[in-house]
Parts: C-alpha cells; sequence; structure tokens
C-alpha cells in the first residue's frame, strides 16, 4: 500500500525522492517523508498529501545525493507526522511497506529504544539497530534483525555511519531497483523509476540488495551472493501525466479505446475468425483437457472476472467455471477438480489476498495463469503462465480501464479454450467480430454521451444511497458500478441481480435513493423492464442505461447506439465509469484518491 523511494547517485536527492513519492502517491496518501544524508541527516516528514511533504521540503533543502522517502497508508497508529515515515532509532533511518506482525514480541525485547510512533515499522528500525555495533555492517544488521521478523516487508533503510549505501530487503512488498548511469533508483513500483531509466532489478523474496551509486550487490538472508537479473521497463513519462485531463480517472476512462486496443493487438485476429494468447505456456492439448475454471480476484478484478466466466460459459461446452473473492477463498479448505485452470486477475499484480490465493492454488498442483496489468509485478513473475492486458499504468485508485481490458483478454482466453475444443469459427465469429470493434465502440459512446452523463450525474449526485441492478451479464456490472460510486462518491451503493429486487432491495426504494438499471436488448430485457415498472410504482428515481432502441419509462435515459450485442456490458459499464465520475466531481470529492483507499492492497 505504502510507496517507497530510494536515491543514491550524483544529484540533488530531495527532488528525485519528492518527484517520486509524488508519483507513488495513489499508493497511499495520509502522510509522507523523506531523509537524506550529507554530512548529518535531514529527515523531513509531514501528514497529509505529498504536496505538503514538498512545501517542508522547499523551506529545508540540502544538497545531499543519498536519501529514501515513504508515503503512507495507515495501518498502525494513525496518520500524523510522528507516525510517518522514515523512522529513525539511532543511526538507522528505515522506510517500510507491510506489516510485521510480531511487532508486539519484538517491541518488548527493545528497552532500549525510546518510542515515539505507534507504529510496527519503527520496531523494525530499532530492532536493526540493536544489531547495528561498531563491528557490524548495515547489511549484516538489516540480515540478523530480518531473520527475527514475521510478516510482510519491503524496506529501505539508510545510517548515517556508511553514508553512501542504502540496504534494501524484500518479503510479500514489492521493491524495485533501477540501476542508472553512475546512480540507483530504488521504488516499490516502476513508475517512480520512469524517466531515470529503463534498467530494472526486480527484488525477491527473501532477498538483500546493497546499493550504492555504481553498484547493486544481492544476497540472500543467509548473506550468500546472489546474481542480480535485469530487465528492461517499459513506460513512458506520458503514460503516468494527466496530460491535459483533470483527473487521471478521467483520462484513464477516456484512453479505453486505446489500452483496450493494446489488448487486442496481435491476439484477435479478425480475418482468420480466430484469437491467441501467447504467454500461457500451454499447448493445444493442454487446453483441450481443461474442464474448470476458477477466475480469483479482489474489488474490481473480482468483478472482471465475474463477467468473463459467463463468457466462457457461454463459450465453451461442457466447462464449468467458479470466481472466488481471494481473501475469502485463501483460508477455506477448498478442492479443485481435475483439470482445472486458475486465472489469477490483478491490475497492479501486488494484491496481498490474490498473491496468497495464488500460492494456495500453487500449492494444490492447480496450473494457474496470470491476467496482470502491472508488467514485472509479483503475481506476474509467480503464476506458470498468463497475459498481460497491457492497459498502461492505471493512477487513478478507482479501476476502470483495467477492468475492460481484464473482461476483453478473458474472453480472448474463452475463444482460445473454444479454439482449442473443436469450436468452429461461425459460433466464435461473433465474438471476435465484437471485440475487434469494441475500442470503436467504446470510443463513438464516449464521444456522443460524455456531456449527457455529466449532466444526469449532476441532477442525481444528491443522493445519499443508490441501487444497482441487472441480470445476467449485466449483474456483474451493476456490482461494479455500485462499486464504483461508493468508492469516489462516497455514496452508499448497492449492486443486485434484478431478479433479487423482490427479495429485499424492492423494500429500500423511496426518495433518498436512486435506481440504475442497466437494460440489455436480449431474451431477458422484458423481465427487466419489469422489475423497472416495480419500481416506478413504488416513487422510486430510475436512470436507465440501456442499447434497447424500446420506449423506457423511467426518470432518466442514458440511450447509448452500439452496434455489440453479446459484448454491450463492457460499454455499459463505460457509461457507470464516466457517471461514477461525473457524480464525484460534483461532490467536490477527491477523485484521484479517494478517502481511505489505496491503489494498491499490499496488506490484509
Ligand atoms: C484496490 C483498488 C481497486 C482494485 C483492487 C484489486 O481495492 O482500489 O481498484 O480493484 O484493489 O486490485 P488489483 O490490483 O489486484 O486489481
Amino acid at each position: 500500500m505504502c510507496g517507497i523511494v530510494g536515491y543514491v547517485g550524483g544529484r540533488g536527492a530531495q527532488k528525485i525522492l519528492v518527484d517520486g513519492l509524488q508519483r507513488l502517491e495513489y499508493r497511499g496518501y495520509d502522510s509522507a517523508g523523506i531523509v537524506t544524508l550529507g554530512g548529518g541527516a535531514t529527515l523531513l516528514r509531514e501528514k497529509g498529501k505529498v504536496v505538503e511533504l514538498e512545501k517542508l521540503v522547499s523551506e529545508h533543502e540540502t544538497p545531499d545525493k543519498i536519501g529514501i522517502g515513504h508515503t503512507r497508508w495507515a495501518t498502525h497508529g494513525e496518520p500524523s507526522q510522528q507516525n510517518a515515515h522514515p523512522h529513525q532509532a539511532g543511526d538507522i533511518y528505515l522506510v517500510h511497506n507491510g506489516i510485521i506482525e510480531n511487532y508486539k514480541e519484538l517491541k518488548q525485547e527493545l528497552p532500549d529504544h525510546e518510542f515515539t510512533s505507534d507504529t510496527d515499522s519503527e520496531v523494525l528500525a530499532a530492532l536493526i539497530d540493536s544489531f547495528y555495533d561498531n563491528e557490524t555492517s548495515l547489511e549484516s544488521a538489516v540480515t540478523q534483525a530480518l531473520q527475527l521478523v514475521e510478516g510482510t516487508y519491503g524496506i529501505a533503510v539508510l545510517s548515517t555511519r556508511e553514508d553512501d549505501k542504502i540496504v534494501v530487503a524484500r518479503s510479500g512488498s514489492p521493491l524495485i531497483i533501477g540501476v542508472g548511469q553512475d546512480e540507483t533508483i530504488i521504488a516499490s513500483d516502476a513508475s517512480a523509476l520512469v524517466g531515470h531509466t529503463t534498467n530494472a532489478i526486480y527484488l525477491n523474496d527473501g532477498e538483500i540488495a546493497v546499493c550504492k551509486a555504481g553498484s547493486v550487490e544481492l544476497t540472500d538472508l543467509a548473506s550468500h551472493p546472489l546474481s542480480a537479473k535485469v530487465e528492461k521497463i517499459e513506460a513512458d513519462m506520458s503514460a503516468i501525466q494527466k496530460q491535459g485531463y483533470d483527473h487521471f480517472l478521467l483520462k484513464e476512462i477516456m484512453e479505453q479505446p486505446i489500452t483496450l486496443q493494446s489488448t487486442l493487438n496481435g491476439r484477435v485476429i479478425k480475418a482468420e475468425a480466430r484469437a491467441q494468447l501467447g504467454g500461457l505456456n500451454m499447448s493445444a492439448e493442454e487446453l483441450q483437457e481443461i474442464e474448470h475454471v476458477v477466475i480469483i480476484g479482489c474489488g474490481t478484478a473480482y468483478y472482471a472476472g465475474m463477467l468473463a466466466s459467463y463468457y466462457l460459459e457461454q463459450l465453451v461446452d461442457g466447462l464449468t467455471v467458479d470466481v472466488e473473492i481471494a481473501s475469502e477463498m485463501r483460508y477455506r479448505s477448498f478442492h479443485l477438480p481435475k483439470d482445472t485452470v486458475a486465472l489469477v486477475v490483478s491490475q497492479s499484480g501486488e494484491t496481498a489476498d490474490t498473491l496468497a490465493c495464488l500460492r494456495e492454488v500453487k500449492a494444490r498442483g492447480v496450473k494457474t495463469l496470470g491476467v496482470i496489468n502491472a508488467v514485472g509485478s509479483t503475481i506476474a513473475r509467480e503464476v506458470d503462465g498468463g497475459v498481460y492486458v497491457h492497459a498502461g499504468p492505471e493512477i487513478s485508485v478507482a479501476s476502470t480501464k483495467a477492468f475492460t481490458s481484464q473482461v476483453a483478454a478473458m474472453t480472448i482466453f474463452a475463444i482460445q479454450l473454444a479454439q482449442a475444443k473443436g469450436a468452429g469459427a461461425q459460433e466464435l465469429g461473433k465474438y471476435i467480430d465484437e471485440l475487434a470493434a469494441m475500442p470503436d465502440e467504446i470510443q463513438k459512446v464516449l464521444e456522443a454521451h460524455k456531456d449527457q452523463i455529466r449532466d444526469v450525474a449532476t441532477k442525481y449526485a444528491h443522493y445519499e444511497h443508490a441501487l444497482f441492478l441487472g441480470r445476467d451479464t449485466l449483474f456483474p456490472v451493476a456490482l461494479e458500478g455500485a462499486l464504483k460510486l461508493k468508492e469516489i462518491s462516497y455514496i452508499h451503493a448497492e449492486g443486485y441481480a434484478g431478479g433479487e429486487l423482490k427479495h429485499g432491495p424492492l423494500a429500500l426504494v423511496d426518495d433518498r435513493f436512486f435506481e440504475v438499471m442497466l437494460l440489455q436488448e436480449n431474451a431477458l430485457l422484458d423481465k427487466s423492464l419489469s422489475n423497472l415498472a416495480e419500481m416506478n410504482a413504488r416513487g422510486g428515481h430510475v436512470i436507465a442505461i440501456t442499447n434497447s432502441d424500446r420506449q423506457i419509462d423511467a426518470e432518466a435515459v442514458i440511450h447509448i447506439d452500439t452496434k455489440q450485442e453479446l459484448l454491450v456490458p463492457i460499454v455499459l459499464n463505460v457509461v457507470q465509469q464516466l457517471f461514477a465520475y461525473y457524480v464525484a466531481v460534483a461532490r467536490g470529492n477527491d477523485v484521484d484518491q479517494p478517502r481511505n483507499l489505496a491503489k494498491s492492497v499490499t496488506v490484509e
């Protein structure tokens, strides 16, 4: 959740650290801090967003060439200056991402340290300091301390006594080391490295690195040297900038025609009525044998999996499909049938529950495939094969373009599976055509309806409750619509299957609520229209979002003109994304960094 950045080289560290923290701010934003070394330590910490820290830094500028920084999402201890990282113990300064589970026990063993924060992280700083005598190197003290730690960590540690190195280590929380020309930059996320270097070492669990201006030395926790694999990171500055939009969220919604095209490129071959994913690491025979698919994710990724599960069922005869919330599944005594493949869906590739669930599934000998956006992320590295959705960096906390690309990627997987099991071009053609046409269809909808969606959203922005309803493939879309709205507008919103309306939610319909009814031109339309009539009869305030040309009796109707039929839910979801965005804007909220949330949930 928290963001970590570190720098050692020939340039001024403060600016690079603050700039890096700004790029990582979406990971946590309740307080931030940096420490730099240059004859002594300059520790600057501030409650609130990185912009507050930036002001403080401008009053205490130093030419220091080495430092570490942190932006926090509070777990232990309220957001405050005292609880902000870096934490100090003796000569040691530490930034930490993760949770030290046995911090209370460890704290009792450290009576000499005067604790000034409520954090588990300060305990780790003090523990390292307790091993750091005059004969011990910083890396050795860190190694000894980590042997005693239970929990998860990504850490960067500095010492005023050895002010040419940063020691970093990871277990469960990501860390990347950017290797530049006579400089080394550390970050918990590749976006902080963009513009500095394209060469990076992804630290693995159980590894420690000593980073200096011109070198990186890697060892395991037993101090055995390891060889470092330098990989290329692909991202450009434009991908992590707003590019004229008011918010990243709006940019990410509006760029979906392009990002979805990147998901489809080379994978949907319309001329041959064929689809293929390159990285599955499975032969056609292995695909043929798949009888069951389990899809695992959290939040929006889970809903993307849920929508894709309908397409898998529709496309692959005889296939059984389950969709699981990772935080639940990981603790269950679950059993998976023979010939199962698991699709592990995650934008960040770092979500702690999803990662833990992946490991549980692997331990049962089940083949795992990732559906991941962040290249080089932990889940992407641990799965047996899979697909990068190539939606580009998603900065806004609420996930939008990743959802669209995840559903598309899993639909391509469904087509490939159907092909392997003998389905002909005729059966699959309609899905392939609709996937290929989807970027243009989304573009058309965004252009034609942006203003109308804004007007409707502004009109309904004062409500405090909302109900989203949809049937069949529109049910997961209703759930995702409710999630998007609650994340960024703070309106209490629930998603429901249309058929469940009479089993409870109908009792809620009154003037405090508005209802979003998702309507698709298909065999279930009449049933959904009956639900709509039932709400109207009880004084509901219904907004219908639909592709149907029928006369629809609702308070507001957003009618979209699209050629999509089977995949129309993906298009309706884009409408909902814009709707949630404009509601949040009308309410004056911090759209990109909603209160209490973080983008990459690397703790349980
Ligand atoms: C957080 C984010 C959501 C995201 C979920 C799963 O809650 O705010 O937008 O859907 O985590 O994240 P993942 O990176 O695994 O897709």
